[in-house]
């Protein structure tokens, strides 16, 4: 353990009164961290999932410098530049078709948060009173109070719990349950008060990366659209990529009526969230009553540092091989998976697209369980950047990532649960 008084800094998601000193970085190139003391880390979780085509990609990195030479903020009241209309465009041409509308915030959460809000404007500016939130089982939509309300109940939001709103609960579908999924959908949506279902698609990341099928995504769409129910896709995670296909909801070729993007809308190098939304959320709120305003802001909206690098990445997904790139990786990801799958010191091996995991079989779960402590630092000590949830371990890297890169990270992981899991 590291002296927890040696920094002011106080760390995310840290226990300063266990963890050991937090690793200096000093660079990065690719899918690679390089510390302060020179030693080469391997960036398997993309720095918190944000990193897509690799650090630094050259054509991000000049679109930031040349923007920073031009105009590096001005209020977006009133106010709009070229790199934020730029974004939005092209996030609309390649968006599910319909979305129309786009609200720049700065995180993930806050693009939930944006959500939220607009599905409650919404309703109240069509007069009807409809305010409950729907979301599932073990969901994680972000940490600030809004989003911990809508995510899953437990340790990272007991504390809290006097301050967060109620939500309607519907069940994670399982595989050989999604009948309970549906059946609780409907009996929910059919109560009349339900302003929005939101889900993550595909995919539940910090909830212990659940997978569940597109045809369960596309009936939940359903029903939500046959009751009126305003569906929102939490992309955050999924969107640029991940799950194989630019964003996850078209894998169900759904469009939901807002979407929330944040992480890899930049390629991962600057904070910047986008929320879309289709037209009718738009107009609910258009009037000449400034009451009726959408009342929402932040200091740094469409920061056109950050607007400049998401409009370089969408450049890179609109002029080079990306989802080639994503295809390979998820191939590679899919051999592992066999290797893994053999393997019976884990169980639960589970892909989609270019990401894996897998539990650590009888050790504790949960997202406390030590085992996930242990196992990073061991990995972190062998070059290799994990984080467990709990016993769950996941591999998530960007898509410049090799076959020898990834042989690595299976080998460190496999070293590492010998050791800690003997
Ligand atoms: C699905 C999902 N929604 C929202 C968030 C919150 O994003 P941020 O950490 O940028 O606030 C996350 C973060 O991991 C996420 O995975």
């Amino acid at each position: 353990m590291s002296d927890p008084y040696a920094s002011p800094v106080w760390h995310p998601f840290t226990q300063h009164g266990i963890e050991p000193q937090a690793l200096s970085i000093r660079s990065a190139e690719g899918a690679w961290l390089e510390s302060t003391d020179g030693q080469r880390v391997f960036d398997a979780i993309s720095s918190w999932w944000v990193i897509t085509h690799g650090h630094r990609h050259p054509k991000i990195v000049r679109a930031i410098q040349e923007q920073a030479e031009k105009l590096d903020q001005v209020v977006f009241a009133g106010f709009t530049h070229e790199p934020a209309e730029s974004v939005a465009r092209a996030l609309i041409r390649v968006a599910p078709a319909g979305l129309s509308h786009v609200f720049f915030s700065d995180s993930g959460s806050t693009s939930v948060e944006v959500a939220l809000k607009m599905a409650l404007g919404y309703w109240r500016h069509r007069g009807k009173a409809r305010s409950r939130i729907l979301a599932l089982e073990h969901a994680y939509h972000g940490d600030t109070v809004g989003t911990m309300s809508a995510g899953a109940r437990g340790v990272f939001n007991a504390a809290y719990e006097p301050l967060l709103f109620d939500v309607g609960r519907i069940p994670f579908p399982t595989t050989g349950k999604k009948q309970a999924t549906i059946d609780a959908l409907h009996d929910a949506c059919k109560q009349g008060d339900v302003a929005a279902f939101i889900c993550e698609p595909l995919i539940l990341g910090a909830g212990g990366m659940l997978i569940y099928d597109a045809a369960t995504l596309a009936e939940m769409h359903r029903i939500c659209a046959s009751y009126g129910v305003l569906f929102i896709a939490d992309e955050v995670m999924t969107g640029f990529g991940r799950t194989g296909t630019m964003f996850a909801c078209e894998k169900a070729s759904i469009t939901p009526d807002i979407m929330c993007l944040a992480k890899g809308l930049t390629g991962g190098s600057l904070p910047l969230a986008a929320t879309l939304c289709k037209p009718e959320i738009f107009e609910a709120h258009l009037s000449k009553d400034r009451g009726r305003m959408f009342f929402h802001s932040s200091s740094y909206t469409a920061n056109p540092i950050a607007c400049a690098a998401a409009v370089a990445n969408l450049d890179i997904w609109r002029t080079e091989p990306v989802l080639l790139r994503v295809e390979t990786l998820s191939q590679l990801q899919s051999q592992a998976r066999s290797v893994i799958s053999q393997d019976n010191r884990f169980q639960n091996v589970r892909q989609v697209g270019t990401i894996l995991a897998f539990d650590v079989a009888n050790v504790a779960g949960g997202y406390l369980a030590d085992v996930a402590l242990t196992l990073r630092s061991r990995c972190l000590g062998e070059g290799v950047l994990i984080r467990p949830l709990g016993s769950t371990i996941y591999v998530m890297p960007p898509y410049c990532t090799t076959e020898n890169d990834l042989t690595h990270v299976y080998d460190v992981i496999s070293n590492a649960v010998t050791e800690v899991c003997p």
